[in-house]
């Protein structure tokens, strides 16, 4: 059994495809390191709660060294309490033909309320991710909806595109996914997110230098990350899932040891003007995490005229999806 103190893991959605491609693996230490033991509180809604039971048995049927406790409720208080991470992963998922905003309307009030709850009962440094659509403005949501809780620990999930830019990079390339390094996904996790090739590496060589087909790159490539979860819904006739999972999984390591020298990982983050990004919109930027646990962003990448026009795009977007939000909710966002 490890000493270190556990860390407390609060999942929503902990049943549905998403959180049951999540838990097993946060629980076995594929995520924190082979010391470090979690405990994991799990939350569902209505019938979810049923199936968790099942997802209960299941872990107690694993018996992980590491996992040290289990709690599972329909109530969010209890759910959220002590929590040192919150994975919001349960939310309606859209459909094909949907964008992700689509779900605004559905969505955007839950996270009013689990804000509120982490806020009364999670750790005060509790750190939140959000990957229930539209997931950029729902952490905006669930951030002012969490008085008293810090506005850096609250994140919307962009690896996911990061994921998929470095896989189809790499495969215009002929080159394993490994070699392909810093993609960075700047704005929104929805079809105006651009995925930043002028600034990604291939093999230690600048990405446009490797690829210098700039059709493919500013077209097919930026078009086909934009709309890869519409297209993997196309296919499976529902959303992704275990790669979902999978991504958020790397957000929450990412976020939990410092990164290595000259990379860096996107998440959306509450805005503060970096790039010149409007205030106050949780935009995806490139981050690095530092020895202590805090992050920034990487400062200084050069954006030409395109990348420019791209982000002003996605920025635009995001503006507008708050104040949907915002007036759909009547609150002040
Ligand atoms: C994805 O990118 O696959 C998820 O956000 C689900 C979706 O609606 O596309």
């Amino acid at each position: 059994m490890a000493t270190k103190t556990p860390i407390r893991i609060a999942v929503t959605g902990a049943a549905g495809n998403i959180g049951y491609a999540a838990i097993f693996r946060l629980a076995s230490g594929a995520v924190f390191g082979p010391d470090q033991p979690v405990a994991l509180n799990l939350i569902e809604v209505g019938p979810g709660l049923n199936a968790l039971n099942g997802v209960v048995m299941e872990l107690e049927d694993c018996a992980f060294p590491l996992l040290t406790e289990v709690v599972a409720t329909g109530d969010l208080n209890e759910g959220f309490k002590d929590a040192d991470w919150c994975l919001l992963i349960g939310a309606v998922p859209r459909k094909d033909g949907m964008e992700r905003k689509d779900l605004l309307g559905i969505n955007g009030k839950i996270f009013v309320g689990q804000g509120d709850a982490i806020a009364r009962n999670a750790k005060k440094n509790v750190k939140v991710l959000v990957v229930g659509n539209p997931c950029n403005t729902n952490a905006l949501i669930a951030l002012r909806s969490s008085a008293g809780l810090r506005e850096e620990n609250f994140f919307a999930m962009t690896r996911l595109d990061e994921n998929r830019a470095k896989s189809q990079l790499a495969k215009k390339a002929g080159v394993h996914h490994s070699a392909v390094k810093n993609v960075a996904i700047w704005g929104n996790h929805s079809s105006t997110q651009y995925p930043d090739f002028t600034n990604a590496t291939i093999q230690g060589k600048p990405a446009t230098t490797v690829i210098t087909d700039q059709a493919w790159l500013k077209d097919t490539f930026v078009g086909d990350v934009q709309k890869r979860g519409a297209t993997v819904i196309k296919a499976r006739g529902a959303s992704s899932a275990a790669s979902a999972a999978n991504a958020a999984l790397d957000t929450l390591r990412s976020l939990h040891f410092p990164t290595p020298a000259g990379e860096w990982h996107s998440v959306a983050v509450l805005s503060k003007g970096d790039y010149g990004i409007t205030p106050g919109i949780m935009f995806g930027y490139p981050l690095r995490t530092k020895a202590d646990g805090s992050w920034e962003i990487v400062q200084g990448l050069p954006l030409d005229e395109f990348s420019r026009s791209k982000i002003a795009i996605t920025e635009k977007e995001l503006i507008e999806e708050r104040a949907t939000a915002a007036e759909a909710l009547g609150i002040k966002l």
